[in-house]
């Protein structure tokens, strides 16, 4: 499973790209919106810090296919490395995503909350899908399943669409994606950092510490 950071915050990707072994970033008007400057220096960051190779998405903004169309040529063409657009699943989407793959233009089609949305978007062509895990578990629905449903489906017609679930609030729904065989997350800084994190590890690592400087001080191997 591949990790993608779900923010725009610089600082955040910056640590993050360092840190650990992320694919790409992902992001929304939302998530945009929240860092308030231009739009295009916003991406120009992000790219800056990722490099060419890893994956960003940035999500289309008009509402009908042409429009969506050539909302996605333009970040394709100044998104600077490798590119993938993000557009809510409807009709006009699904237009402007058959056509988009003409075009090559690689497209994660969101706003995901039911297998049988995942499947046509993946009929249409979409390169991936995001189904909303927290926000399916918000109403009392099952995130995970639903994951681990659009994953079998996929399986089952042997269609190329990755899973690229969304929305977490716990380490928990991560954890059961991860077990669904789901293809990519995308968290936030605060949720990739709390998959790492236990108690037992600190522990665990407090007792190797104190039991090596019962014998050894403050020496580390390169001092030995
Ligand atoms: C990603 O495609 C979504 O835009 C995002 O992860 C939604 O997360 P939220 O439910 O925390 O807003």
């Amino acid at each position: 499973m591949e990790y993608i950071l779900d923010t725009a915050c610089i600082a955040d990707i910056r640590h993050c790209n360092e840190f650990y072994p992320i694919s790409g970033v992902t992001t929304n008007p939302s998530i945009i919106a929240k860092e308030n400057r231009d739009f295009w220096a916003i991406l120009k960051d992000i790219r800056d810090v990722i490099g060419p190779d890893k994956i960003l998405f940035a999500q289309t903004i008009r509402k009908t296919a042409d429009g969506i169309v050539e909302e996605a040529k333009l970040l394709n063409e100044r998104a600077g490395g490798e590119f993938g657009v993000k557009i809510p699943i409807g009709e006009e989407g699904l237009k402007a995503t058959m056509a988009l793959k003409k075009l090559g233009i690689k497209v994660l089609m969101t706003a995901i909350f039911t297998p049988a949305q995942a499947l046509v978007a993946a009929r249409a062509g979409a390169d991936y899908v995001a189904p909303y895990v927290n926000r399916l578990d918000n109403i009392s629905g099952s995130g995970a399943e639903v994951v681990a449903e659009i994953v079998e489906t996929f399986a089952l017609y042997g269609l190329p669409c990755k899973v690229l679930a969304a929305s977490f609030k716990n380490v928990e729904q991560v954890a059961r994606c991860a077990t669904a065989g789901c293809h990519c997350v995308t968290l936030s800084a605060d949720i990739l950092k709390a998959v790492i994190s236990h108690p037992m590890t600190d522990a665990a690592v407090a007792g190797f510490d104190s039991d090596w400087k019962s014998v050894y001080g403050e020496k580390t191997i390169l001092d030995l």
